[in-house]
């Protein structure tokens, strides 16, 4: 089953920023590359525990803080090394200036 929830305003999301939010246990990227784009991916680095909302934003890159891997926020893609793995990617869904991510309900 899918689930859909809101997990921010709009507003709350600042252009070439990501914002962190916890979704059915998840830490969840936001990223807000341009005005009219939204992504959601992973937050935690796919090589070690580090936030990679807390990254810088480079159009659809996310350097990761710790040790600079950079992740494709459309893909979810490993593009650099140390990570040779990608993060999962999540639907984000705009509607009256809401944000509303879907992700399959693992049961928790
Ligand atoms: S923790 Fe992200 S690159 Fe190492």
């Amino acid at each position: 089953m899918l689930l859909r929830i809101r997990v921010a305003r709009v507003a709350e999301l600042e252009v070439g920023r990501a914002l962190a939010v916890e979704v059915n246990g998840k830490r969840v990227a936001l990223c807000r590359p341009s005005q009219d784009e939204f992504y959601a991916i992973d937050d935690i680095c796919s090589h070690a525990l580090a936030s990679l909302s807390e990254g810088e934003l480079m159009g659809y890159e996310i350097e990761c803080p710790k040790h600079g891997a950079h992740f494709d926020i459309r893909t979810g893609e490993a593009l650099t090394l140390p990570a040779t793995r990608s993060v999962h990617t999540y639907k984000l869904v705009v509607e009256n200036g809401e944000l509303f991510i879907e992700m399959p309900d693992e049961g928790r």
